[in-house]
C-alpha cells in the first residue's frame, strides 16, 4: 500500500494533517507548546478575539455534564492589540498556519478586527464567529438570520484578502441555509458547530447554574448532532466544510470526513487530555491503514444513504 499521506487540499490552502485545534479550547496556542511541538498540528485557532480587552462572564463559567461540557466564559480577552503581541511571539515558535477568530458585538467591529489580523503576515486565515450577541439587533447574533450572515460575510470578505472560514452556529432552524448564505457572501469556507445552548440548575437554590441561564454544550455528547449537521451542510455547499464537535479519537475524524468535511477542530478534549491531538493523529493513521487508503480523499464525502 502507499504511504499514509494525512495532507489535505482545501482549495485555499494545503495543510499537512486534518487536524486544527478549536478556538477556545487551545489558548493562544503558545500554552501547548510544552506539551508537543504545535508543528504537528495542521492548523491552530485563537481564541475568540474583540476589538478591546474583554473581562467576560461572572463565574461559574465551566460546568460538567455526562459526556459533555456546559461552558458561559462571555468571550473573555485581552483585546486585538495584545493579540498582535501574541501572535508575533507565537509565530517565531511554528511555522503552522494561525488562525484568528474574529469577533464583534456589531458589524463594524467585526470588520476592524478582521481588518487588523488581515494586515498581519503572520497570520494565515481567518475564522468569523458569527455567533457573538449584536449589540443592534438585541442580542441576536447574525448566525440567526440568513441575510444577517450574508451581509456580514460580504462587508469582511470585501474588506480583507485572507482565506475567510464562516463558523456556523447548531442553534438555528435552518443551519445548511445559513451555510450557502455565507457561501453567497464569498465565504472560502465554512466550520462547524459552534457550541449548543443548554441550561443548568441548582436544586438547592433553585436558581440557573450560569448568570446568562443558558450556557454552550460541547463534548462527546454533541458528535451524533454535529456530524448530521455537517452531513447536511456539506451537501449544501461546494466550499470546503470543516466538522467540529466532540471529536476525542481518530474514528470520530474518520466519520466526519466520510460525512463530507475536508478538515476537522478538535474541542473539549484539549481541555481534558493536552497531548490529545498526537494520540488523535496517530489513531487515523492505524484507522487508515485497516480501511487500506492511503489519502483522506479516498472517503471524503463518501457515505452512502
Ligand atoms: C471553553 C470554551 C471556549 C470556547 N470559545 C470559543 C471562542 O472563543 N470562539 C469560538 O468560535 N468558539 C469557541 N468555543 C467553541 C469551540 O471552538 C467548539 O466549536 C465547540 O467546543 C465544539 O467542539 P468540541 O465538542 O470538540 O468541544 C469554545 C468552546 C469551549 C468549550
Amino acid at each position: 500500500m502507499a504511504p499514509i499521506d494525512l495532507s489535505i487540499d482545501l482549495k485555499f490552502a494545503t495543510l499537512k494533517n486534518p487536524i486544527i485545534p478549536a478556538s477556545g479550547t487551545f489558548g493562544y496556542g503558545e500554552e501547548f507548546q510544552e506539551f508537543f511541538p504545535l508543528d504537528q498540528l495542521g492548523a491552530f485557532i485563537m481564541k475568540g478575539i474583540y476589538k478591546n480587552r474583554r473581562p467576560g462572564n461572572r463565574p461559574p463559567r465551566i460546568f460538567e455534564t455526562p459526556s459533555g461540557l456546559l461552558n458561559s466564559i462571555g468571550l473573555a480577552g485581552p483585546g486585538a492589540e495584545e493579540l498582535k503581541s501574541i501572535i508575533r511571539r507565537v509565530r517565531k515558535m511554528t511555522d503552522t498556519p494561525i488562525i484568528v477568530n474574529v469577533c464583534g458585538e456589531e458589524d463594524e467591529e467585526y470588520l476592524e478586527v478582521a481588518e487588523i489580523f488581515d494586515a498581519m503576515p503572520e497570520v494565515g486565515m481567518l475564522e468569523l464567529n458569527i455567533s457573538c450577541p449584536n449589540v443592534r439587533e438585541g442580542g441576536k447574533c447574525p448566525a440567526q438570520d440568513e441575510r444577517h450572515t450574508f451581509r456580514l460575510v460580504k462587508l469582511i470578505r470585501q474588506n480583507t484578502q485572507k482565506p475567510l472560514i464562516v463558523k456556523l452556529s447548531p442553534n438555528v432552524s435552518d443551519v445548511p441555509a445559513v451555510a450557502v448564505a455565507a457561501q453567497e457572501g464569498g465565504a472560502d469556507a465554512v466550520s462547524l458547530v459552534n457550541t449548543f445552548l443548554g441550561m443548568a440548575v441548582d436544586l438547592k437554590t433553585r436558581r440557573p447554574v450560569f448568570k446568562n441561564i443558558f450556557a454552550g454544550l460541547s463534548g462527546p455528547a454533541i458528535k451524533p448532532l454535529a456530524l448530521r449537521l455537517v452531513w447536511l451542510v456539506a451537501q449544501s455547499v461546494d466550499i470546503p466544510v470543516i466538522g467540529i464537535g466532540g471529536i476525542s479519537t481518530g474514528r470520530d475524524v474518520l466519520d466526519y470526513i466520510l460525512v463530507g468535511a475536508s478538515a476537522v477542530q478538535t474541542g473539549t478534549i484539549n481541555m481534558v487530555e493536552p497531548t490529545a491531538t498526537l494520540r488523535i493523529l496517530d489513531e487515523i493513521r492505524e484507522c487508515m491503514a485497516e480501511l487500506n487508503i492511503s489519502n483522506l480523499e479516498q472517503i471524503k464525502g463518501a457515505l452512502e444513504v
